[in-house]
């Protein structure tokens, strides 16, 4: 079989990491996916920076919508970032030229993942994005595939590597949040603009993705009801110890009957844990889902919600499915069967 031919948009630590593992575990990626797998173009802001990693053999392409269209490339992968601009240009001439797609970017799926899901349907195209939610953690896959038997009751947990590095980072030290996130950004766990951590955004752009994976129901990130840890201070660290609890920033979605019927519920919050509930001890930039399914129970996925190694790890294990030949639908079922629930009123509980 001929090898399965990648094109690469952004060279950051994922991007590099994704040459640099399809380095290392060639051949037994190769095993599994049935077939090499080969990059043939790149495409990245700077041509000549050292990234650790040798690009000389592949093409370059100065515009990145451009590996969209080449001959030599069957698969786009979009690690550029941002919900709107080059990343979705790309995406969309990734499809209008036939190819599949795989990206990391929570905020495009969150924004346009319907509409990018409708064109790769059309195009009988792939459209995968593990490494978009939880880094190397396989919960996309786990929620899509893993628990596609059951009716889910609840998914929640820790979404974001940054946010939970600073809450048990000042619980261990009693420091300050604002000292706490330079240590975070220095570490390279938070986004360019680290609003997008400490306000809950990264977070609810991964949410509103699982919530569509588990519950069925269409992307609805404008209602994800979203309040950050700015506020959260060492003092109230303190008084929730004392109390038998942590703080630790928790994403939930469930679906929920209101007057009219059901409504889906997707928050994400500080909120006070239990020291004996297993999101307790989870600690640093890990990142943690519990799933409760009403044949599998409750299941608990943890791992590294960041960094070149996991986000790679499940970029390039979307790129091996896609090898294989498998263009699943992108959120576990056909768009036109995605329900379309609306918000649940807050309080209606
Ligand atoms: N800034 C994100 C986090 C990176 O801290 O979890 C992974 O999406």
């Amino acid at each position: 079989t001929s090898p399965l031919r990648i094109g690469i948009a952004g060279l950051g630590t994922v991007g590099a990491g994704v040459i640099r593992l399809l380095e290392t575990n060639r051949e037994l990626i190769a095993a599994r996916a049935g077939r090499a797998i080969e990059v043939t173009a790149v495409s990245a802001r700077e041509r000549g920076k050292d990234r650790g990693v040798d690009i000389s053999g592949f093409a370059w392409e100065d515009d990145m919508t451009a590996l969209g269209s080449r001959q030599d490339v069957d698969v786009v992968v979009e690690l550029v970032g941002g919900s709107d601009g080059p990343a979705l240009t790309l995406s969309r001439a990734a499809f209008a030229g036939g190819k599949g797609l795989v990206t990391a970017n929570k905020a495009m799926v969150a924004h346009h993942g319907l509409e990018l899901a409708k064109a790769a349907e059309a195009g009988g195209l792939a459209l995968k994005f593990e490494a978009a939610v939880a880094g190397g953690i396989p919960v996309v896959k786990g929620l899509r595939e893993g628990t596609s038997a059951n009716q889910l009751t609840k998914v929640y947990g820790i979404l974001n590597g940054t946010c939970n590095y600073i809450l048990t980072t000042m619980e261990a030290t009693g420091a300050d949040f604002a000292e706490t996130l330079v240590e975070a950004q220095a570490l390279g766990y938070a986004e360019a603009d680290p609003t997008f951590d400490i306000e809950g955004v990264d977070a609810a752009h991964k949410l509103a993705i699982l919530a569509t994976i588990g519950f069925g129901v269409e992307l609805d990130f404008a209602n994800v009801v979203t309040t950050g840890i700015v506020a959260v201070r060492a003092a109230d660290i303190a008084q929730a110890d004392a109390l038998g609890f942590v703080i630790r920033l928790i994403a939930e979605a469930d679906v929920q009957q209101d007057a009219d019927g059901p409504k889906l519920l997707q928050r994400v919050r500080p909120c006070l844990v239990a020291k004996n509930h297993p999101l307790a001890p989870v600690d640093g930039p890990t990142n943690a889902v519990v799933a409760e399914g009403n044949f599998s129970g409750r299941l608990l996925f943890q791992g590294p919600g960041a960094g070149d190694g996991p986000t790679a790890s499940a970029v390039v294990a979307d790129i091996i499915d896609i090898a294989r030949g498998d263009v699943g639908a992108p959120f576990s079922m056909p768009i036109a069967q995605l329900a379309s629930l609306g918000p649940a009123q807050p309080g209606g509980r």
